[in-house]
């Protein structure tokens, strides 16, 4: 049995969608507590699919984890639950704390209790951030061996569970991989994001705020490329080892927002939507650049991405056109009053 966390979330929900439709004869199940950007529509096709159960589970609850970790008893465990978003650590990193850090610590007591060293055939595979590394300059790369130091309370989180992972393996020779990737995008991911609050905004006619001048720089991930490049890592990987997973696509943020004025107005005949480009005040602690050095897993493990950037922003506004009634659902009061206080009335909610 597969256990993934955080299956309702954007990177979870792609994994499962598409690791259920790839290994028909595995079975999964999908603990997710269900928060605001989680949606259990997202996974509605690895449900349907018959060989995904999902349990409401909050890993900051440590019995909780601790009697379903005992009662599933999994082989293999993907860790994607975490609390993502950046700006919202700045307001109140708490949540953060308690899901990153504590979540992570009880799923691997819980796994470390149950496998009871008996490590043979069993993975646990922690899905981390390149933001652990803090920001670089205009040149370099994050490697594996890049210090880590992260910048917002969301990575300073991330990084502790990371710390917590590798001290695992170190003390107890936990069979565990990390991956580090960089910024994800595409089907499913909530719109508090740059892509799809861009996307979003172009269709709604509301403004496409950009922090500072928009010249901070950031590589980009198709989600479905890292979805494989995580399954790959699991089986293929050493224990104990981290992989950088990048999507060797580069960009300034207001080139981003440029791009996807210009796909949108090819998918769906809008015009001049740059007009609608508003420069907001900056993100405070605003990390410059993230750049991502991936040949480890190029060359160890043989993976590489499949999709170019270009391609990835058409499929994936193609998926927000097509996916209005997700867009609605997601578009709650909870996503009303983040846009209103967040944007101080840059975008209206
Ligand atoms: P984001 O999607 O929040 O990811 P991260 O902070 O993890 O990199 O932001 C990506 C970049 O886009 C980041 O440099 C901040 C910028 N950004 C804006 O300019 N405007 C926005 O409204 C948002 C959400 C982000």
């Amino acid at each position: 049995m597969i256990l993934v966390t955080g299956g309702c979330g954007f990177i979870g929900a792609n994994f499962l969608n598409w690791a259920t439709r790839e290994f028909p004869h595995e079975k999964f199940v999908n603990l997710d507590v269900l928060t605001y950007a989680a949606n259990r529509m997202s996974v509605r096709e690895a449900e349907e699919r018959g060989n995904c159960d999902f349990r409401q589970i909050d890993l900051a609850n440590e019995e909780q984890v601790r009697e379903t970790i005992r009662e599933l008893k999994p082989q293999k465990v993907f860790h994607f639950a975490a609390e993502t978003h950046v700006d919202r650590s700045i307001r109140d990193p708490r949540i953060f704390v308690h899901s990153n850090i504590l979540g992570t610590f009880h799923l691997l007591e819980a796994c470390r209790e149950v496998w009871g060293n008996h490590w043979e055939g069993k993975v646990f595979h922690h899905v981390s951030t390149d933001e652990v590394y803090g920001s670089l300059g205009d040149t370099g790369a994050f490697v594996e061996t890049t210090a880590y130091d992260p910048s917002s309370p969301y990575s300073a989180t991330k990084a502790a569970s990371d710390h917590l992972v590798n001290a695992y393996c170190h003390t107890y020779g936990f069979p565990a991989k990390i991956t580090n990737c960089s910024n994800n995008y595409g089907p499913y991911q909530f719109p508090e994001k740059l892509i799809p609050l861009m996307i979003l905004n172009c269709l709604a006619g509301k403004s496409l705020p950009v922090y500072g001048e928009g010249t901070n720089v950031r590589d980009w991930l198709f989600v479905w490329d890292h979805c494989d490049a995580i399954w790959k890592v699991a089986h293929h990987g050493k224990n104990g080892e981290t992989y950088n997973i990048g999507g060797a696509s580069e960009k300034r943020n207001i080139d981003i927002v440029k791009g996807i004025c210009t796909v949108v107005e090819e998918l769906t005949g809008r015009k001049n939507l740059q007009d609608l480009i508003t420069f907001v005040p900056d993100r405070p602690g605003h990390d410059w650049r993230y750049a991502i050095d991936f040949s480890k897993v190029e060359r160890e493990i043989g993976w590489l991405p499949s999709t170019t950037f270009e391609q990835g922003l058409r499929k994936t506004v193609t998926w927000y056109l097509e996916n209005s009634k997700w867009v609605e659902s997601v578009q709650t009061g909870e996503y009303r009053n983040w846009i209103a206080t967040h944007y101080q009335g840059e975008i209206k909610p």
